[in-house]
């Protein structure tokens, strides 16, 4: 039996009527229409539908939309601010880390969950965090490089302010008020 599932992506709510089995995946792409998450294998091994559930990255296709009931999402089209791409996209188009547009958006992601946890990896770190999304085309160094001048600061440098704007938008949601005052 469907249930209202409130679901809070990219600083916005949307209320979604979905079956208890329904994956966050296709909740984004088909109850939301946000299709910048891609499915490549379904099976949580390529990283193409990696999204920020709370914080933490997930394959989508592997995660129940039920779970992530008001916990914050971040999807590919959270990344843009104010008429601007964020660091990591310009860094990808820059360093021409991308070709096809399947696994971009996942390695992008999953590029931002890493930096929101320790902004100043090690190229180790990034080599083996990255490992989880695969790329068909573009081959891996243009990837690895175009993370790296984020880390380095060879784009614009305003990682971490982009980073805080994203959060202000997140708590000044009016369900987070709501709760607040309940508590
Ligand atoms: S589509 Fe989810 S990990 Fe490949
Ligand atoms: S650019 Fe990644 S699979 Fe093609």
């Amino acid at each position: 039996m469907k249930r209202q599932v409130a679901l809070l992506v990219n600083g916005e709510e949307y209320d979604v009527e979905i079956e208890p089995n329904r994956l966050l995946l296709h909740a984004l792409r088909e109850d939301i229409g946000l299709t910048g998450t891609k499915e490549g294998c379904s099976i949580g091994v390529c990283g193409a539908c990696s999204v920020i559930v709370d914080g933490r990255l997930v394959s989508s296709c592997l995660t129940l939309a039920v779970a992530c009931e008001r916990k914050p999402i971040t999807t590919i089209e959270g990344l843009a601010a104010d008429g601007k791409l964020h660091p990591l996209q310009q860094a990808f188009l820059e360093y021409g880390g991308l070709q096809c547009g399947i696994c971009t958006p996942g390695q992008i992601i999953a590029a931002k969950a890493l930096l929101d946890e320790n902004p100043r990896p090690s190229e180790e770190e990034v080599r083996e965090w990255m490992s989880g999304n695969l790329c068909r085309c573009t081959g891996y160094y243009k990837i690895f490089e175009a993370v790296m001048a984020v880390v380095n600061n060879k784009i614009t440098g305003e990682y971490l302010a982009s980073r805080k704007r994203q959060e202000a938008k997140i708590q000044s949601l009016d369900v987070y008020k709501a709760e607040s005052k309940t508590t």
